[in-house]
């Protein structure tokens, strides 16, 4: 089975490519594919946007398309930043500043309150109409303050009961294993396995 990824992160597609390394699967990226279009993410949910772009890319590609869409939801800010999680305080706008603006607009709340997830949709649209679509989570709480190195985006804010750490103080390793993205993977996965054993 040829699947289409449409993105062009390099992270993205590795990921991709390790988690579904052990099924029949050929990833392509969209550059691959001699694809390069910018697609507007308008919908409501992460599922919706995932499967925004991997219709549009599909339409080109008549081939079957694979799409993500992640981001944070802060449930004190009514999920917050949510779908927005990229443009929140706009693009170009360094994470140290979006994440010590949301910290501030937590101050005051307290423990359990300060729930918060990473949430990352999977979508998978095949030429003849079919769509599945899977969701993983990694959630915790938001830290007090910015904490780790390591990781990209709001790692270094969401903080993780279990493990007693922040996200961005995982290894790429660990996080692989427990993050939002490799659980809607794997999720997907399972789905592919069994279209190929029909
Ligand atoms: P996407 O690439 O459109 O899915 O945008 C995802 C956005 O959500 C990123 O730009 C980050 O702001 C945030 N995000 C998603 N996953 C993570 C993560 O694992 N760590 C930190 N931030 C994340």
């Amino acid at each position: 089975m040829k699947i289409i990824l449409a993105s062009n992160n390099k992270n993205k597609i590795r990921e991709v490519k390790e988690i579904l390394d052990d099924i029949n699967v050929d990833i392509l990226s969209m550059k691959e594919a001699g694809i390069d279009i910018d697609i507007e993410e308008n919908g409501s949910t992460f599922e919706e946007n995932a499967l925004i772009k991997a219709r549009e890319v599909m339409k080109l590609t008549k081939c079957i398309t694979m799409a993500d869409d992640s981001g944070l939801e802060i449930d004190y800010l009514h999920k917050e930043p949510g779908v927005y999680s990229a443009r929140f305080m706009g693009h170009d706008t360094p994470y140290d500043i979006k994440n010590k603006a949301l910290i501030d607009r937590l101050q005051g709340v307290e423990g359990k309150d300060r729930s918060a997830r990473f949430v990352a949709a999977i979508a998978v649209v095949f030429p003849n109409g079919k769509e599945i679509v899977t969701r993983g989570t990694m959630e915790g709480t938001i830290a007090y303050k910015p904490c780790g190195t390591n990781g990209f985006g709001y790692d270094p804010i969401l903080f993780l009961p279990e493990y007693n750490k922040c996200s961005a103080e995982l290894s790429s390793d660990e996080k692989n294993k427990i993050s939002h993205r490799g659980k809607a993977l794997r999720a997907m996965k399972s789905r592919l396995l069994m279209i190929e054993e029909k």
